[in-house]
This record gives structure tokens, C-alpha cells and sequence, in this order.
């Protein structure tokens, strides 16, 4: 057989139906994503609710009910789902008398190996922040996730000084996160040893957040105090 023989009897390449074959199996698995992810996002956001939940009864002691604000330079609004963002979304915590005995606030900043994200809580009425959780991080085992369990790493944040300076805009002394063994002030977080980049991300975190919101938070105090 010669060559021109051969170039005709090959079979041609079903270039339509591979195609439709393609599309089909490209819109199938678009639409089991699309499915899969309507399925599994109320799971979601029922366990990160509960998660939340857990972690703001942890980080305000006797936290009994809790109602969840946006508060923003534009001011304070409850939070309602699916509506706009005027603002970081805070956890206003009461006991069973109503009477506020905290609030919970999300903070984040770069660790060792990635973000850490974290709920603490603050005291509108000593000024001072009352406890962390680690909702998220990639810290290294043994080292720098000993931020989420180590007694004494724990124990910098039962009364953390967090003052307002005189005029109100603004932390008295910057939360910093120090050497362990070092610390001498209120405001001070004693680091853990070997995992001092770690703990500094803590200090570094809770104070951007709290220069920004404490003074927000003591500015509105009275309708958080209100539960309005
Ligand atoms: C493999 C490896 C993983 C590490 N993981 C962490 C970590 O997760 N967090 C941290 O703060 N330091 C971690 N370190 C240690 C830091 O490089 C650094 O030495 C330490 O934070 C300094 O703490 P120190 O001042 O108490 O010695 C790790 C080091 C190595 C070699």
C-alpha cells in the first residue's frame, strides 16, 4: 500500500462528537461543583456558627447569650445576614440578667507558616482583654501552636491592660508581645520560648485591632450595654 493509499483509508478524527463529549462532561462536573457547594454551605456556616459560639463563651467568662454587631467609623449596626458590610463583625456578650459582660472580636495576622486568626475578648469595664482562641492557623506542631494551648502563654491574656489614653482614640500603651521571661508591664504578653514569632503575631494582631475598635466600642457602649 502506498502512502497515498494510507493517508486515505485512516479514520477521521471525530472532532464534533469529542467535543460534545467534552462540553458535556465540563458542564456535568460544573454543575455537580455548583450542587455539592449549595449542599454543603449551610453545613458550613452551622458549624462556624457553633465554632463561634464555643469560642466566645471561652474568651468572655459567664457569657450566657451573645448578639452579633458590625462596628465601623460609620458606627454600630446589628449584623443581619446578607446585608451590606458597614463595618468588623463584633460578638456583644450578656449574662443571664442581660447585663454585658464582654465583647468577642476577630483579629488576624501573619505567623510562622501562615495567617492566624483568632476570637479574644475584651472588658469594657477593667479595659483589658479577658482571653484568646485560635479559630484558625498552620502554626508548626510543638511549636508555634502552642499559642492555642500553652497554660502560661494563656495566662498573658486573662487581664491584659488594654486602657484607653486620655483622649479616647486610641490604646494608653501599645499591646506588645515581649521575650519570654521579660515581661514587666500589664500590657506586656510574655512570648513562649522557641516560638517567639508566633507569639508576637498575637501581640501584633490584638493591638492593630484593639487601637481600632476599643475606642469604637467605648464610644457606643451604652446601646451595646442595651443590646439595641
Ligand atoms: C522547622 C522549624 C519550624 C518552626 N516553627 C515555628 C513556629 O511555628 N513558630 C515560631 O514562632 N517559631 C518557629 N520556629 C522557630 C523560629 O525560627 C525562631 O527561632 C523562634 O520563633 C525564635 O524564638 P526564641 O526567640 O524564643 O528562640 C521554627 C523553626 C524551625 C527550624
Amino acid at each position: 500500500m502506498n502512502s497515498a493509499e494510507q493517508t486515505q483509508i485512516q479514520p477521521t478524527t471525530p472532532s464534533f462528537a469529542m467535543l460534545r463529549t467534552l462540553a458535556g462532561i465540563a458542564m456535568l462536573s460544573g454543575l455537580l461543583v455548583v450542587m455539592v457547594f449549595q449542599f454543603t454551605r449551610p453545613i458550613i456556616e452551622e458549624n462556624k456558627r457553633i465554632a463561634i459560639e464555643k469560642a466566645v463563651s471561652r474568651v468572655i467568662p459567664g457569657v450566657v447569650s451573645k448578639k452579633d454587631y458590625l462596628l465601623g467609623p460609620d458606627g454600630l449596626f446589628p449584623a443581619v445576614a446578607g446585608e451590606g458590610n458597614p463595618g468588623e463583625k463584633i460578638y456583644a456578650g450578656y449574662d443571664a440578667d442581660g447585663k454585658l459582660k464582654g465583647i468577642a472580636l476577630e483579629a488576624a495576622a501573619t505567623g510562622y507558616q501562615d495567617v492566624i486568626r483568632i476570637l479574644y475578648g475584651y472588658n469594657q469595664d477593667c479595659q483589658c482583654v479577658t482571653g484568646i482562641k485560635v479559630l484558625k492557623m498552620a502554626e508548626t506542631p510543638g511549636l508555634g501552636d502552642k499559642i492555642a494551648f500553652d497554660p502560661e502563654f494563656l495566662r498573658n491574656f486573662e487581664a491584659l491592660d488594654a486602657r484607653l489614653n486620655a483622649d479616647k482614640t486610641g490604646l494608653e500603651n501599645a499591646i506588645v508581645t515581649v521575650k519570654h521571661g521579660s515581661k514587666r508591664e500589664q500590657w506586656e504578653i510574655d512570648s513562649i520560648s522557641g516560638a517567639t514569632i508566633s507569639s508576637k503575631a498575637i501581640g501584633r494582631m490584638i493591638n492593630d485591632s484593639g487601637q481600632r475598635m476599643f475606642p469604637l466600642i467605648i464610644k457606643h457602649l451604652d446601646r451595646l450595654r442595651s443590646g439595641q
